[in-house]
């Protein structure tokens, strides 16, 4: 027990990307730098990328050692854990090959881009006995905490409609690189965008037995985004409820994310996520928005959350919400979505 567990980061991430229209933003590399060096029990002693400018930037920003070459900074004994944040379709190879390295992984959203390359790093953290993490910070938010609580203790009894909707916007520019690409992103506003809220419908709920979906390219220069826009899935949930996820990246300029869950006993509606309305018929219940707002307004304040407690349980097994495992669900019905929409809807059920 005890110890100072000693990080390396895989993919500083690219500095100043203007997201269309997002401010600016340095890649979620420099996310984990940050949060690495405020969480207790976590050094950063090494960071790698193949850009070698901003790997030495970065390395000097969060005096840590860098490396060009990812075989080089696995093979240092002192390193016990690392943190993926390469283009979604690298974090198999990255993954498994730090966890045959014998290293504790901490993997950036989405796990990987297909159920067989999940599995792989399923597979090999098995094999070596090491622990992995998924991160997805959202199920660390207050609000959804709260949310999950109260539908694990059967407040809401069996909802009727369950809605995860992603309405971002993302301008050409965006997919000039790996994104919207299937090879390295996967697939588009589901798989990139998307899973936060698809991961976080997940966690509430998911039985879910059934998909049909349809999606299309509608917004983006096809020659730069080869991937999905626009997706619509309609859900059958094993124990009755009716469901609907909706992703996009064509919503100027921006409308956010939602996740709406409706039943006879009671409602409750996330901008975000932030808990926007909470409705229950025979409880006595006032719905305070103060009581779910999150301890620090910033950007990625979930990922401080997460660090928090994954930093115990890599290192003495103490429980975690976001162990590896956990991951495969978002990946299992995404990709029944885009089977079922590449088969003109028909009805796909996900190997959740
Ligand atoms: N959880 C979240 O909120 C969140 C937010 C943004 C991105 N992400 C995820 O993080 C991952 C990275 O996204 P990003 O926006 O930071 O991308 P990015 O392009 O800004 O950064 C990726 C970095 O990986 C480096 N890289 C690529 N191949 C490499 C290799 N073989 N060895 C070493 N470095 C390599 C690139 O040079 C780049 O610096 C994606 O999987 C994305 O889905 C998660």
């Amino acid at each position: 027990m005890g110890g100072t567990l000693k990080f390396g980061v895989i993919g500083v991430g690219v500095p100043n990307q203007n997201l269309g229209g997002h401010g600016v933003y340095n890649g979620i590399g420099e996310v984990h730098g940050h949060f690495l060096r405020e969480t207790a029990g976590a050094e950063l002693i090494a960071c790698c990328d193949l850009n070698a400018t901003n790997g030495q930037a970065y390395a000097a920003k969060y005096d840590c050692e860098f490396y060009q070459d990812y075989a080089q900074m696995l093979a240092r004994p002192d390193l016990d854990a690392v943190a993926i944040c390469t283009p979604s379709g690298l974090h198999g190879q990255h993954a498994v090959e730090a966890i045959r390295a014998g290293k504790h992984v901490v993997v950036e959203k989405p796990l990987e881009i297909t159920l067989a390359r999940v599995d792989a790093i399923l597979q090999a953290v098995e094999a070596e006995g090491v622990r992995a993490v998924v991160v997805f910070p959202t199920r660390y938010q207050k609000s959804f905490v709260a949310a999950k609580q109260a539908l694990d203790d059967g407040r809401f009894g069996t909802p009727a409609l369950i809605q995860a909707l992603c309405r971002r916007y993302r301008d050409d520019v965006y997919y000039q690189g790996w994104r919207g690409t299937w090879s390295m992103d996967g697939g588009g506003a589901c798989i990139n965008q998307g899973v936060h809220m698809i991961d976080a419908l997940l966690y509430l709920m998911d039985d879910i037995e059934a998909v049909q979906a349809r999606y299309d390219t509608l917004g983006h220069d096809r020659n730069l985004c080869e991937v999905e826009d626009t997706a619509v899935a309609i859900l059958q949930v094993r124990r009755g409820t009716l469901g609907v996820i909706e992703a996009t990246t064509c919503a100027y300029n921006d409308f956010g994310d939602r996740i709406d869950i409706h039943g006879m006993k009671g409602s409750l509606s996330f901008a975000g996520s932030k808990l926007v309305d909470w409705q229950m018929r025979d409880e006595e219940f006032t719905f305070n928005p103060a009581d779910y707002e999150p301890e620090r307004h910033e950007e990625f304040h979930g990922h401080r959350l997460l660090y928090r407690e994954v930093v115990p349980y890599l290192r003495d097994g103490a429980p975690c919400r976001c162990a590896v495992a956990s991951g495969r669900k978002a990946i299992a019905l995404i990709e029944a979505i885009y089977q079922s929409a590449r088969h003109g809807g028909m009805e796909v059920r996900p190997e959740l």
